[in-house]
């Protein structure tokens, strides 16, 4: 990247397609704008806080070889508006936590800690692993206890995250400031030392929340769309840029909110990752959208001596006027680069990165194998049921479940223990920046997604994984589902018994 020349690129027809789409719904806003009117913080945002870094977790290696991190979650205070405080929740600090990093092959322990006064739980999202180890809303570590999972990392590098899963508390849990990053590295994939990759300095975590601040400071961890975005736990911060492209981790780690980013003079970066690794080769792009829980890596230019803004603009959530009820009329300043007057050059986006899924050819029309209907935050007509096992999953096998939102508004759609490839949507290929690993995507209404995904071990017929809408009102309310992967032949088995969790689950129903 550092070697091309630095040019604005006419827009591609359908992004042009898209933006017209964003115009319609824009107008219909204006019409009946009286009801409320859109969040715009474009221009507003000052920038005076630099941007903090979530420190990297420190490990150690033990007597057998395993990386073992400590990761305790426990109360705090932050400061949300300039001089404000708030009471936060965090793991190893006051708010958010650690980044998490291992390398492909390694055997990773962590202690979970928990010093809450509640049961939390930490699921490890987008991670390929054993469901006891997952940390879904079976494993619960209760105030005081200490839980420690342990697995092999075997997966693309990719930029992964942990959050709670505390059944009906999920968004709760996250929005008080339990969320951090997992990156995977891996040693045999060329193109990661090729990417901008100094941690902190040319690699940058960007972990997105709005929260509903106005007014107090304080967190609401109830609310679904806030007036206000925290990056890394920051309002309004800045980075200073030493180098001439740098690349940033995009994590959606916010309750319901989907951001479509850009910058604010509308130029390209190159997509290179999404949620399960990189992508085959990078794609230019001057908008990328990302729904609750996704993550994409995106690799932009700066020129020396110059400020650019990562901003959220209006998104096209599939709703029409009623797009704006669910935030895609709004608009955010999300965090300024501020380029060093000398810029040490920082590498380059090779052209090819990583392997394409390639698990389905594209054009495939086998029957689904499954198929999910989203709707009235039900998943095929059910709410979630710590007792049920909805779906026995044999290993080996590659299936392709077909979703479907049936319903007026969005969801998205989020699998556990595997990353998918989405083969298509409404029976189109997915746009170039979805077409790789994926493990969350986002259904518009009435629209329907193809996802392919291997099952390749891991076989408990008792401990389920989870697939659910990741919009965390959604999730808290039930519209998640479980699954089992099982050896031929093998039927399901009981979910571990937890009273409190069961009842958890039907007190947070609003
Ligand atoms: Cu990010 Cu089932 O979760
Ligand atoms: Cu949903």
């Amino acid at each position: 990247m550092a070697n091309k020349p630095p040019r604005r690129r006419r827009k591609l027809p359908w992004i042009l397609g898209i933006s017209g789409a964003v115009l319609i719904a824009g107008g219909g806003a204006a019409a009946v704008g009286w009801v409320t009117s859109p969040v715009d913080t474009v221009g507003s945002v000052r920038f005076e806080q630099p941007l903090t870094i979530p420190p990297l977790a420190d490990s150690k290696i033990d007597q057998n070889g395993r990386r073992v991190f400590e990761l305790t979650a426990q109360a705090g205070t932050t400061e949300t508006l300039p001089g404000q405080e708030s009471s936060s929740w965090g793991f190893n600090g006051d708010h958010l936590g650690p980044t998490l990093r291992a390398e492909r092959g390694e055997q990773v322990v962590v202690n979970v800690h928990n010093e809450l006064d509640e049961a939390t739980t930490v699921h490890w999202h987008g991670m390929h692993l054993p469901a006891e180890m997952d940390g879904g809303p079976h494993q619960m570590v209760d105030a005081g206890q200490q839980w420690s999972p342990t697995w092999k990392v075997d997966q693309p590098a990719a930029s992964l995250w942990y959050h709670p899963h505390v059944h009906g508390e999920t968004r709760e849990h996250v929005n008080r400031g339990l969320a951090g990053m997992f990156i995977i590295d891996d040693p045999d994939e060329p193109a990661q030392q090729e990417l901008p990759h100094d941690y902190g300095i040319d690699d940058i975590p960007v972990i997105v929340q709005d929260h509903s601040l106005r007014g107090s400071g304080e967190l609401r961890p109830g609310s679904n769309f806030g007036d206000t975005l925290l990056v890394n736990g920051d309002y309004g911060p800045f980075l200073d840029v030493t180098t001439d492209a740098v690349r940033l981790r995009l994590l959606n780690a916010s309750s319901a909110r989907v951001y479509n980013f850009g910058f604010s003079d509308d130029r390209d970066f190159a997509v290179v990752g999404s949620d399960g690794g990189l992508l085959p080769a990078p794609v230019e792009r001057d908008r990328v959208t990302l729904s609750p829980g996704e993550r994409a890596e995106i690799v932009v230019e700066l020129q020396p001596g110059e400020d650019v803004v990562l901003r959220s603009f209006e998104a096209d959530l599939g709703g029409g006027l009623t797009d704006r009820f669910s935030g895609g009329a709004d608009r955010f300043d999300v965090l300024e680069l501020r380029a060093a007057a000398d810029l040490e050059s920082a590498g380059s986006a090779p052209r090819a990165l990583a392997s394409a899924p390639g698990l389905v050819r594209s054009g495939d029309t086998t029957e689904p194998d499954r198929t999910f209907e989203l709707q009235g935050n039900k998943i095929n007509g059910e709410r979630m049921d710590m007792n049920r096992i909805d779906e026995v999953v044999e290993v080996d096998t590659t299936e392709i479940w077909e979703v479907r939102n049936t319903d007026g508004e969005f969801h998205n759609f989020h699998v556990h223990d595997v990353q998918f490839q989405v083969v298509d949507i409404d029976g189109e290929p997915p746009a170039a920046e979805f077409a790789g690993w994926k493990d969350t995507v986002l259904l518009k209404p009435g629209s329907k997604a193809r996802l392919a995904m291997r099952f390749s071990d891991y076989t408990d017929p008792d401990h389920p994984y989870m697939l659910h809408c990741h919009r965390l009102r959604h999730e808290d309310q039930g519209m998640m589902a479980q699954f089992v992967v099982v050896k031929p032949g093998q039927a399901a088995g009981t979910p571990p018994s937890h009273g409190n969790a069961d009842a958890r689950s039907s007190h947070n129903d609003h």
